[in-house]
């Protein structure tokens, strides 16, 4: 048997989600079964990609680990411990298990300042109340997300959107987190933007091991980042395992259609692919 040498940080099993039906007059719109029977699982300093068409219930995979859904059945555990239910557990928790969203103004208080908001974690969850040391902490983590020390002073409407991803980023770090639920992070920015903010995830990685759990649309972003990548379907995981192998040689059918779906940068493999597509349009239809 083959032992991970990482240890397992977060383990998702055989999880439910179920959104009941709205009640209108004397009629009850169906439950919507939006996650039914996930399991998998994040390693230290990992990884895991999870992709899927819009609607297939990532984001609410990645609600429920932020303990902000609740599950209908199925378990999720942080290090080997079922999320905590009180405030105070909850609190602790948060210190190891953060998140980016796709927007982070809708993440930022417009109206206070970058430094302000990168405070406001360092109190609450790292309980630093030394003036300076906070000042301290937030100069480090601008710099470690690129941005100049200045940065503090600005307002979220005074920044760029890679700007404004960068300073959510350092915001997620500041309690020193082990996990990053990451849903669309990157998926608001245009090409050369989202291509630094992916390099920068990467290298936060590598600097301090921090494990992603990266939702995207864009399977290219996910093949560049995801150590293992996990395919959602109408709430089913349909296929999951190493990056490399599921982006090159899917093997269910939902698979290969999202990869078909995705330009391929390299004219070549683009020009093979629409061969292909070609020859397996003609094909006469058997059964
Ligand atoms: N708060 C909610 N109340 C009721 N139904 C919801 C709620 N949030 C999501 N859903 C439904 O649950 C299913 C999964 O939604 P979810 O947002 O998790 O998908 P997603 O994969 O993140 O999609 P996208 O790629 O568009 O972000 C969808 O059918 C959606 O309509
Ligand atoms: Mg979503």
């Amino acid at each position: 048997m083959t032992v991970n040498p990482r240890e397992r940080l977060l383990a998702v099993h055989d999880l439910h989600i179920v959104y009941p039906g709205r009640r209108r007059l004397l009629r009850k719109a169906p439950d919507n079964h939006a996650v039914a029977g996930v399991t998998f699982s994040v390693a230290e300093g990992e990884t895991f990609g999870l992709v899927g068409e819009s609607g297939s219930g990532k984001s609410t995979i990645g609600r429920a680990i932020l303990g902000l859904t609740s599950v209908a059945a199925g378990s999720i555990t942080f290090r080997g411990r079922p999320l905590p239910r009180d405030r105070h557990g909850l609190q602790g928790y948060r210190r190891s298990v953060q998140a980016v969203f796709q927007d982070p103004l809708s993440s930022l208080n417009p109206s206070m300042p970058v430094g302000g908001a990168i405070a406001e974690p360092l109190r609450r969850l790292r309980e630093l109340s030394d003036r300076r040391e906070i000042e301290r902490e937030i100069c480090a983590l601008l710099e470690a997300v690129g941005l100049p020390a200045e940065t503090r002073h600005r307002y979220p409407s005074q920044l760029s959107g890679g700007q404004r991803q960068r300073v959510a980023i350092a915001r997620a770090l500041a309690p020193r987190p082990e996990l990053i639920v990451c849903d669309e992070a990157v998926s608001a920015l245009d090409v050369s933007t989202q291509a630094q903010i992916v390099n920068l995830f990467a290298d936060l990685q590598a600097e301090l091991g921090v494990a992603y759990l990266f939702i995207a649309h864009d399977l290219g972003v996910v093949r560049h980042l995801s150590h293992r990548t996990g395919v959602l379907s109408r709430g089913e995981m349909v296929e999951q395992g190493k990056a490399r192998e599921v982006h090159d040689q899917p093997q269910h059918p939902y698979t290969q259609q999202l990869l078909a779906a995705v330009p391929i940068p390299d004219p070549v493999r683009q020009a093979e692919r629409r061969i292909a597509r070609r020859a397996a349009n003609a094909a006469p239809v058997s059964g």
